[in-house]
């Protein structure tokens, strides 16, 4: 078959993402510690209230001691732990070039603060990389991906304290030694501005704990200290490891006005702006001026010490990535139908366009403005590390899962981002998330499924975890065999 200059460059990063705590399992094997994934319970339906999936302090220490029982589905996950080479031959066969993983950060450092590594955490690792590299999959690896380690909550209530920048640096040096002559690129936090809604899963912190203070006001302290500690990082693997690039990471929600209103279109622009401050100090180096106003207006006093702002204007990061799976739209006017509770506020549906079985809609030419628009700002290259549809599987009685519904929805994306490349966009790579199955983070679910893998596992945990291949497992293979001409 003749292939078309589809845009994407030679060498585009095809391929899939995933976390350690979604997928791994083997929570408590070989000197891993235990981690803030490991404490999200699973939560039936109908007990659930909201987006969030934050634990409180009493609850840790009663599970801890013993008195509450409950199932953690991210504990086991699907035990990629021990089947990471049957699931690595998998995305070999599909043609990944890369795939997107995390380093569970309490397999290295147990505690969070320790002295010394965990010999056999590094070990894992050193093993998952070189099975990844054996089909020349390069590792694009996450340092932290919603899984601090639980102690670092437990006793200095995580990224609010300023101490985890040291404990965060000693990590990533560790690794970045360790792994210099395997893995190129890093992400230094997963969705960084995650923590600004869920600062227990951003960064383990524990607001309850700062009873003083405001939400908005432990959230914007921490997210500074993960500012330091991300250009810290960056500086070290351009020190470390040999043609290294270093990326942000941010879950980009594009906002449009609802109308032509200019209070909606001031509404919007400033929904993206506190969006992108994120990827403001972490490309240009800088806090933005609007956000300095923003603090003022709200009373947020940003502890900082000398040196800080020195320490994020001299190491940003080399590319920008991010997760995108939905445009968001938002109104001074009428009457608010809320999309994502109080993640999004002023958020109304939006009639242009459909929803997943979660309410969250899709918009493939949201992601072609999206790539625009970072282009446009900064001038980066971009990798997109995070994109799908979370969707019911249905397995057929010969074994066969017929899935169209995803294949359609990352065809219309890959299209966008096809339009996007035309315009002038450096895209480095794509890589879909779940490329095989695995607990969903707003759920704790496994029924929410992203895969071209499928993993034989029901909510409450039944199942063999027995993987099989999707229809779309065949489309994807030939998406990348053709980089990106036969959609
Ligand atoms: C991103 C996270 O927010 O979205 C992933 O980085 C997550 O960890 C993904 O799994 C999809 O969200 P969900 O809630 O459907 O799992």
């Amino acid at each position: 078959m003749a292939m078309t200059d589809t845009g994407f460059k030679k060498g585009f990063l095809w391929g899939g993402a995933t976390a350690a705590n979604q997928l791994e399992g083997a929570f408590d094997v070989a000197g891993k510690g235990l981690s803030t994934a490991d404490m999200i319970r699973f939560v039936p339906k109908e007990e659930r209230n909201g987006y969030s999936m934050d634990v409180k302090a009493d609850y840790i220490e009663g599970v801890l001691a013993g008195k509450i029982k409950d199932r953690f589905p991210k504990r086991t996950a699907i035990d990629f732990y021990h089947r990471y080479k049957e699931d690595m031959a998998l995305f070999a066969e599909m043609g990944f070039k890369t795939l997107r993983i995390s380093i569970h950060w309490a397999r290295i450092f147990p505690n969070g603060d320790d002295q010394q590594p965990n010999e056999a955490g590094l070990k894992f690792y050193d093993d998952l990389f070189d099975e990844m590299l054996k089909y020349g999959i390069e590792p694009l690896v996450t340092l932290s991906h919603y899984e601090t380690p639980l102690e670092l909550t437990r006793k200095y209530n995580g990224w609010h304290n300023r101490k985890l920048i040291g404990f965060y640096t000693r990590y990533a040096e560790t690794v970045f030694t360790r792994y210099k002559n395997k893995v190129k690129y890093w992400l230094t936090f997963n969705e960084i501005n995650v923590i600004t809604h869920s600062p227990y899963t951003g960064g383990g912190v524990l607001v309850e704990n700062v009873p003083d203070k405001t939400f908005e006001q432990v959230a914007y302290q921490a997210a500074h200290h993960q500012f330091v500690a991300s250009s810290l990082a960056t500086k070290l693997a351009h020190e470390i490891i040999p043609g290294v690039q270093v990326g942000c990471m941010l879950a980009r929600m594009t906002t449009y006005p609802v109308t032509n209103h200019p209070d909606d279109i001031l509404l919007a622009q400033n929904h993206n702006d506190m969006n992108l401050f994120f990827t403001d100090v972490q490309v240009r180096g800088e806090y933005p001026k609007l956000m300095e106003r923003y603090f003022e207006e709200n009373d947020i006093v940003i502890e900082k010490k000398i040196g800080d702002d020195e320490i994020i204007k001299q190491y940003p990061v080399d590319f920008i990535s991010f997760s995108y799976y939905m445009s968001i739209s938002v109104t001074t006017q009428g009457e608010k139908e809320s999309v994502l509770g109080n993640m999004v506020k002023n958020s109304v549906k939006n009639p242009h366009l459909e929803t997943s079985d979660w309410g969250w809609q899709i918009d493939p030419k949201g992601l072609r403005y999206t790539l625009q628009d970072f282009h446009n700002r900064y001038g980066k290259p971009l990798f997109i590390v995070e994109n799908g549809l979370g969707a019911h599987d249905k397995v057929e009685e010969d074994g066969s899962i017929h899935d169209p519904y995803r294949v359609d929805y990352l065809r219309q994306h890959i299209e966008q981002m096809k339009e996007a490349v035309k315009y002038g966009v450096d895209l480095l790579g794509y890589t879909a998330w779940g490329p095989i199955d695995l607990i969903s983070v707003s759920t704790n679910e496994m029924s929410k499924r992203y895969g071209f893998i499928y993993v034989d596992q029901d909510d409450e945990g039944n199942g063999t975890l027995a993987r099989s291949k999707k229809d779309s497992f065949y489309w994807y293979k030939k998406v990348i065999e053709t980089n990106g001409d036969d959609l």
